[in-house]
């Protein structure tokens, strides 16, 4: 591969075996004890100061070469997901019902190799390296910064392996690059009765269906078509027998926004439209929307510096400007509440794989972009450091 920095296949090899040891004992979010362990091993090898239990289980090390800056933070995930593996990989999960199904592992390995790099050959500023637990769904990220981690930070950097994307590619979003994430639930109370004389009770189910499709609704005829929205009911639960009508009905579903005006539109709809259909049903229902993550919102100069890095390191073809954002969620998000930063695609499809999705049980990516991401965010971290002396 055309690196211009690289690392060798010894240190190759070994940020393998570290992402095989994570990869071998996924832990959930908030548990990621053992985890910690094996971060905190390979960040004592090069000696480097480090603390464990930072917003419960993550880990932040720093690298320290300047007592006035400037500083540039990276962040990794280390949460696994409640799936059974079914990869029949020599490393596959040794815990069951857990699985590493979305690269977290890789990106502990990348922030491992970065690290080694950084350490060999120090940049002229501090480097801040934050291994946070509980991305998927426990908003990890803000207990790392409620304790602490952005204090002095001028930029922050981070990451998603990506099977959209081949690999050897790094795919970057100009501004937003993920949506408003928020869940609901609507409960629609009616009145059960026996389900030969309906015109005794109040169907829930009936009821709850006509919610469903009405809600198909609320983006295709009333969302301006140029915002991109999503509302999905994923689950609906509602009676116990074939013979008795159902005297409650339970929805959850998600909601996706990449417009943050839209969304409050969206939100007051769905509520609306769950309203007014029990009102005409005689039923009752309530409604509650639980925010998620905000969007990724990348910032132009820290956008700048990654593609400038993706091209330097991996020539022009590389680098893939992406042009929608994702409707999934990242709670990268927080960190860019506080500081500039830009969040990137690793592009993991090597030829001869088919595409597996994140969050499949059969995931797995090729070990190649661990290489390329620890390169990668050697490097970011420099140019980042070189713009910030320049504006000093
Ligand atoms: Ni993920």
């Amino acid at each position: 591969m055309p690196f211009r920095a690289t690392i060798d296949d010894e240190t190759f090899h070994y940020l393998c075996q570290i992402r095989r040891r994570l990869h071998e004992w996924p832990e959930p979010a908030f548990q990621e004890q053992r985890t910690a362990e094996v971060i905190a091993e390979a960040l004592g090898r090069l000696s480097l100061w480090y603390k464990k239990g930072v917003g419960k289980t993550g880990v932040v090390a720093r690298l320290e070469t300047s007592s006035t800056g400037p500083t540039v933070a990276l962040r990794a995930d280390m949460d696994a997901l409640p799936i059974e593996e079914k990869t029949g990989l020599p490393f596959r999960s040794r815990v069951k019902g857990y699985m590493h199904a979305c690269g977290h592992d890789g990106h502990m390995a990348m922030l491992i190799g970065a690290a080694m790099l950084l350490k060999e050959d120090p940049p002229d500023g501090n480097v801040v390296f934050i291994f946070q637990p509980a991305e998927e769904g426990g908003g990890g990220a803000r207990a790392m910064i409620e304790a602490g981690v952005l204090d002095g930070v001028d930029f922050i950097f981070g990451g998603h392996i990506d099977m959209h994307f081949p690999l050897g590619t790094i795919g970057i979003r100009r501004f937003m690059d993920t949506s408003y994430t928020d869940s609901m639930e609507i409960r629609v109370v009616g009145r059960g009765g026996h389900a030969a004389r309906p015109h005794e009770a109040v169907d829930a189910i009936v009821v709850g269906c006509q919610i469903v499709n009405l809600l198909q609704t609320v983006v295709s005829r009333t969302i301006d078509p140029l915002n991109p929205t999503v509302i999905s009911i994923g689950s609906f639960h509602g009676g116990t027998v074939y013979n008795a009508i159902a005297d409650e009905v339970v929805m959850r579903g998600t909601i996706r926004c990449t417009d943050y005006h839209t969304r409050l539109q969206v939100i007051e709809r769905i509520k609306r439209v769950a309203e007014s259909v029990c009102q005409v049903y005689g039923a009752e229902v309530s409604v509650n929307i639980r925010e998620g993550y905000p969007p990724v919102i990348n910032t132009p100069d820290a956008f700048e510096i990654a593609s400038s890095t993706v091209v330097e390191l991996l020539g022009p073809d590389s680098l893939l400007i992406i042009e929608q954002p994702s409707m999934g969620g990242e709670d990268f998000s927080y960190y860019l509440e506080h500081v500039h930063g830009c969040f990137v695609r690793f592009g993991a499809r090597n030829s001869y794989q088919e595409f597996i999705p994140t969050h499949s049980s059969m995931f797995d990516f090729d070990e190649e972009v661990i290489r390329i991401g620890a390169v990668y965010f050697a490097e970011v971290v420099r140019r980042a450091v070189a713009r910030l002396k320049e504006s000093r």
